[in-house]
């Protein structure tokens, strides 16, 4: 007989950027209780050193922790770069899944043996994290990466399908796209908060280029966990959904209902004191 167990999914990240992620776990997911928790009070991680974004990603851990969850999602990509290993020892044997190695699976079957070009934000960069988890999916793979803080300020903001969003993008793309020794194929997008500039990174690049993200692939790698450990909510259920922030519950709520594909109010949003 197969079991099931009722306890919520914890996923955090930095800001709102993790939405895109939750959104896509909700999807696959429906009868799954999520618990989130944005830790606005501390963004962004992306310019922090390792060791700070460890003690942030692991005060968040603890936070979700005390909410009784049966599995966390890192859905923040500096996080899951820098932390995502000590993590899933130190939380074992609480399973923990973070966004970067199915980034990079999804820009692997997406384009095999490719020229990537990782987008991420400085300390990703700094890590190489997605450059080796790409080379050890395909060794053919070519892989360069490119820190672009700006972009996490204006996904932040809201200002993501407009003419400073392009303007932005086209400053940080063009040595790659005007000459340059290495014309990406692919573009990853390796931080939680890009996606939402999809069409303006498409607008800038054009047709040809594959641009990916980790949302789904990480929500199908929830799934397949929490089935293959028989963790799955009860099939029927209706899901749930708490939302957490260390900081600016109406800012979150304004800005996050882009990320999560549904209008947020202030209400719905809960300040959490970590
Ligand atoms: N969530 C972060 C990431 O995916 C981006 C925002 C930040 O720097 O905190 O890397």
């Amino acid at each position: 007989m197969e079991n099931h167990d009722a306890r919520p999914i914890g996923v955090f990240d930095s800001g709102v950027g993790g939405l895109t992620v939750l959104q896509a776990a909700r999807a696959v997911l429906p009868a799954e209780h999520f618990i989130y928790l944005g830790d606005t009070a501390r963004l962004p991680y992306g310019t922090k050193s390792p060791d700070t974004v460890r003690r942030y990603a692991e005060r968040a851990a603890a936070f979700l922790g005390q909410h009784d969850i049966k599995l966390l999602v890192i859905a923040c990509n500096t996080a899951s770069a820098v932390a995502l290993s000590s993590m899933q020892k130190s939380l074992a044997p609480l399973p923990v899944v973070g966004v970067v190695e199915p980034g990079a699976r999804a820009a692997v079957a997406a384009m095999p043996a490719a020229r990537h070009l990782v987008l991420a934000t400085e300390a990703t960069v700094r890590l190489h994290a997605y450059r080796d988890a790409v080379l050890a999916l395909d060794p053919a793979a070519r892989v360069d990466e490119l820190a672009c803080e700006l972009l996490v300020a204006l996904a932040e903001e809201g200002w993501t399908n407009d003419a400073i969003a392009v303007a932005a993008i086209r400053r940080y793309l063009e040595p790659y796209f005007e000459n340059g020794t290495f014309r990406p194929q692919s573009l990853i997008l390796g931080c939680t908060h890009f996606p939402l500039l999809r069409h303006a990174v498409r607008e800038v690049v054009g047709a040809d280029v594959a641009i990916v993200d980790s949302a789904k692939t990480t929500a199908e790698v929830v799934k397949t966990l929490l089935r293959d450990q028989q963790l799955l909510a009860p099939p029927g259920r209706d899901g749930a959904l708490n939302l957490l922030a260390t900081d600016g519950a109406g800012r979150f709520a304004r800005v996050g209902g882009n990320f999560l594909g549904q209008e947020l109010s202030t209400d719905d949003v809960h300040l959490a004191d970590l």
